[in-house]
């Protein structure tokens, strides 16, 4: 199958998730499993993705009818990247632009593709936890295209409006990341990583079996790193108690199995220290 293929039907079942209340959630449910199972686009030629500026001023990444919006500083490294023919560079240069554009939201992915690629080696993912580990890096791409003022606002002060362009970024980061001929695993976890096993999580609203292992992962790491390491604004919680509030959520909302072997993910030497540095370099946010 054509890889532009593929990719539009990425932007097909995204574009559903904004009809789910009309055409049913198990439907959406069917229709992102199916299209995970997907190869993706390998270069980023085939999805005619361009950043431009559009007669206002304003930046865009252009990804066939999808736009997502752009800061100065990530467009002028976006547009490098793109044009990058190495897909490795390609994602670091993805990642500089989302250090360009919130150095938080960078320290924060780079610590939870810390923890995901320790947490995959625990699970038993062998060869493939680096592959998690890079899937974790990514997940939050996608704020790329969420107003730097925004993310570093006050979570529970932001109004529908406010919230709602913030969880775009899930959307976006799948777009981004498709774009760029990222893995499959990468997309998908930028696409689902906030999803939840009881279906209170978003944009799609997955639950129980509907939730993929690599969302499932990242859900974990990204919420523990989040609770210790919050911005400024709020105090972040000990470990203790963050990983008390990781047990509580366990098997309700997220994955008990991948709860209980984070935990001990975080005693082991490797754990500590990007744990450590966490403290020495705050930046999570809880979404
Ligand atoms: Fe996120």
């Amino acid at each position: 199958m054509p890889s532009s293929v593929e990719t539009m039907m990425l932007f097909t079942v995204q574009g559903r998730a904004r009809t789910r209340a009309t055409i049913g959630a198990a439907v959406v449910a069917v229709a992102i499993s199916t299209l995970l199972a997907l190869p993706v686009a390998a270069m980023p030629g085939s999805t005619g993705a361009r950043v431009r500026r559009t007669f206002t001023g304003r930046r865009q990444l252009v990804v066939g009818r999808r736009k997502m919006p752009l800061s100065k500083a990530a467009a002028k490294v976006l547009d490098g990247a793109l044009r990058e023919p190495d897909l490795q560079r390609r994602l670091v240069k993805a990642l500089q632009a989302l250090r360009a554009h919130d150095q938080h939201a960078f320290e924060h992915s780079r610590r939870v593709g810390a923890y995901a690629r320790l947490l995959a080696r625990a699970l038993g993912y062998g060869a493939e936890a680096p592959m998690v580990g890079l899937a974790g890096a990514l997940h939050d791409i996608g704020k790329l295209g969420v107003s730097q003022k925004l993310l570093s606002g006050k979570s529970d002060k932001l109004g529908k409006r406010q919230l709602r362009e913030i969880r775009r970024h899930p959307g976006y980061g799948a777009t981004l990341l498709s774009a760029l001929g990222a893995d499959l695993r990468s997309v998908r976890g930028a696409l689902t990583h906030h999803e939840r096993l009881d279906g209170a999580g978003y944009p799609l609203g997955l639950s129980g079996a509907g939730v993929p292992a690599v969302a499932r992962i990242l859900g974990v790491v990204d919420a523990f790193d989040a609770m210790t390491s919050q911005r400024s604004y709020n105090k972040p919680m000990s470990k203790a108690q963050a990983v008390a509030r990781l047990r509580e959520l366990s098997g309700t909302s997220l994955d008990a199995r991948c709860v209980e072997a984070f935990i001990e993910v975080l005693d082991t030497s490797s754990g500590r220290a990007v744990f450590a540095a966490s403290q020495r370099h705050p930046g999570g946010s809880e979404h």
